[in-house]
């Protein structure tokens, strides 16, 4: 391992190198109409994703954490109510309920997939359960069947935090469009990510997309109104842009990884109970391709 030759994590300026012609040209679009927030760059890039996911509504909002915030305030959580997740997801899924008032309820995930593990999530259900948050970690689908099912019997919602699962599909339908509402983060590594700070808050359901637009807007549909206690997770046109013209090459940026994830799994086929195991029903998009290993060599594999 004391090979000098490192793989960078992400290479951002190759990608960027794809579309900065495009983007520049609507860069100075948005300069010279000064119409920085929401508005009609961010309602481009809100009506091609909703049609890219095939859902009813979607919202450019601040972040991916504010989308999950946004999403749990839009279902009416209420003090102490609990919200059960996966217990390996990034920080922002258990902070985002907290951050909504709620009690995170954290379930250990499946070993070969990491993803939430349904049959554990049926132990933890008690009559304070609200909503359900699988998490489509490293770009492969949770396992929403038997999820969907056990939150329709009991009457929860359904919140996917598709932050690292752009593009993903599950039985055939884009991730986002399976529960009640789909939350994204375009943070600048994820497979569609901006120049800065971005989210996303996906729906079908009419009155929750109304919740949603008043209070990532300080509770008001238009400037004039404050119906609500809202707060301030509007996206930005310079975000919207990037995100606009980053879309149209989401497929076959995804298929890539695809392809690449297959030539990893080929060539670490000895190390095959160590890797993810890609999920029958799902469609991976390797946001991050995940392999375990021994303790003792973590670390420099990680500096390699
Ligand atoms: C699974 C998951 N959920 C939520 C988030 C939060 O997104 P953001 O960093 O845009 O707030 C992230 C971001 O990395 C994430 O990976």
């Amino acid at each position: 391992m004391d090979d000098n030759r490192s793989v960078p994590f992400v290479d951002l300026p190759a990608q960027i190198a794809l579309v900065r012609e495009e983007i520049e040209k609507r860069f100075a679009q948005i300069i010279d109409t000064t119409s920085f927030i929401l508005r009609e760059h961010c309602q481009r890039f809100e009506e091609e994703f909703r049609r890219y996911l095939g859902v009813g509504h979607a919202l450019g909002v601040g972040n991916g954490t504010d989308a999950l915030v946004l999403a749990l305030r839009a279902i009416g959580l209420r003090p102490g109510d609990e919200v059960i997740t996966a217990a390996n997801s990034f920080i922002a899924t258990a902070e985002a309920i907290v951050l909504a008032g709620g009690q995170p309820v954290l379930v250990d995930v499946d070993a070969r997939t990491y993803n939430i593990d349904p049959a554990r999530v049926h132990e933890v259900v008690t009559p304070r359960t609200r909503a359900l948050i699988p998490v489509h970690l490293y770009g492969q689908p949770a396992s929403m069947r038997p999820l969907l099912d056990l939150a329709r019997d009991r009457g929860l919602a359904v919140i996917e935090d598709a932050a690292q699962a752009h593009g993903a599909r599950y039985d055939g339908r884009r991730v986002g469009s399976l529960g009640t509402l789909g939350c994204f983060s375009f943070y600048p590594t994820k497979n569609l990510g901006a120049f800065g700070d971005a989210g996303g808050v996906v729906t079908d359901d009419d009155e929750l997309a109304v919740r949603v637009r008043m209070l990532r807007d300080h509770g008001g549909l238009t400037a004039d109104d404050h119906d609500i206690v809202g707060q301030n997770s509007r996206m930005d046109a310079l975000q919207a842009a990037v995100l606009s013209v980053k879309l149209a090459h989401l497929d076959e940026w995804n298929d890539r990884r695809r392809h690449r994830a297959a030539c990893y799994a080929e060539r670490l086929s000895a190390l095959e109970d160590r890797v993810v195991a890609p999920h029958a029903d799902g469609d991976h998009i390797y946001h991050i391709y995940v392999i375990r290993v021994a303790a003792q060599r973590r670390d420099p594999l990680l500096r390699y």
